[in-house]
């Protein structure tokens, strides 16, 4: 079996549940609204995580199921608002939700997708302790998100942004949710708060590596292939890390040149030039190098939990997240 077809059966039970929870109810518009992004398609990958994360540390994650279904909701919350504010028409290989409800739906199914998540993370059939924390976990991670999505936004207006400074913003706006997922998992699982908080730290590493790679993808791989639009981080200007490595990387001729195309409004030949320069001074292969050393520490991590089918799993997803669509 392939790594997508494994990732798919992992992925059924969640979509089973997101299909209970994403009914059709009144005011219709509301509701198909919500259920447009969500159900149209997404690799699923942090609610696959919070599961082979609980099957990892031995336990059974069929009670992980509604926990990591909330995952997807909030992740899917975020893509609804983000394509506001990234002015972006195409997710999961369908128009955007602002595109066919307009932005007023498009809020407010944010906010229901967001809302689904708590009530998904109270259904669930776990110990109130447990609840509790994982309840607490997700509304912050929430906040810190829109920290990070704040960050995202206010560097488009930066001429420079200091790599460290990059580092933290997808920190937050893109990492913590894949800790919380092995975070979650791994406590539904039933281990202790120090193991839990062990795959957190490694998963939010990945996070990075994986955030990292999807900059990269934005730049390198075609709409079909991404279900998104291409090039979309270069028309709106946004410091990725292949922006910063290309400013500090490039000449002054192509500096000058890349940040012009980066703060005005650009053509489709002005956003193939932006790349040619991003590729031609290294700071794409620069990036492929730096998304993939997220995988080191990683490995050493998982080496210590025992084999099986979950761990191999796990090693393969984590790999799929820093390598995927090249
Ligand atoms: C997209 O994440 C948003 C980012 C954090 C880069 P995914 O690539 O996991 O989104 P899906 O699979 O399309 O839902
Ligand atoms: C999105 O980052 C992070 C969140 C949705 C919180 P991007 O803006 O790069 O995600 P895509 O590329 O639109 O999926
Ligand atoms: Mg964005
Ligand atoms: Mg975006
Ligand atoms: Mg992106």
């Amino acid at each position: 079996m392939s790594l997508k077809e494994k990732l798919a059966l992992k992925a059924r039970p969640i979509n089973d549940a997101l299909e209970k929870y994403l009914k059709i109810r009144e005011p219709k518009k509301l509701y198909k609204a919500s259920a447009h992004i969500p159900l149209a398609g997404g690799k699923r990958l942090r609610p696959v995580m919070a599961l082979i994360t609980c099957e990892m540390v031995g336990g059974d994650s069929k009670k992980a199921i509604p926990f990591a279904a909330a995952l997807e909701t909030i992740h899917n919350f975020t893509l609804v608002h983000d394509d506001v504010m990234d002015d972006d028409d195409l997710r999961h290989g369908v128009d955007a939700c602002h595109t066919v409800y307009g932005l007023s739906t498009a809020i407010l199914a944010g906010d229901t997708l967001f809302a689904y998540a708590f009530e998904m993370i109270a259904d669930s059939d776990i110990e109130d302790s447990i609840k509790a924390d994982l309840v607490k976990n997700v509304a912050y991670i929430v906040r810190k998100i829109a920290e990070g999505q704040q960050m995202d936004i206010n560097f488009e207006e930066e001429e420079t942004v200091e790599t460290k400074e990059y580092l933290e913003m997808i920190r937050l706006k893109t990492s913590i949710l894949f800790g919380a997922a092995a975070y979650g998992g791994a406590k539904i699982g039933g281990t202790t708060e120090e193991e839990a908080r062990e795959l957190e730290q490694m998963a939010t590493n990945v996070g990075l590596g994986f955030q990292i790679w999807d900059d990269y993808l934005d730049a390198t791989a075609s709409e079909e292939i991404l279900g998104k639009p291409s090039g979309s981080d270069i028309r709106q200007g946004k410091r990725t890390l292949l922006v910063i490595e290309a400013l500090n990387k490039a000449d002054d001729k192509e500096r000058k040149k890349l940040i012009q195309i980066l703060d005005s409004e650009n053509t489709d030949e002005d956003v193939r030039e932006a790349v040619k320069i991003i590729d031609e001074c290294g700071a794409l292969e620069e990036c492929h190098r730096q998304a993939n050393g997220y995988l080191d520490g990683a490995r050493k991590t998982l080496s210590k939990y025992p084999e099986g089918e979950a761990r191999e799993l796990f090693e393969e997803l984590l790999e799929y997240m820093v390598t995927r669509g090249h």
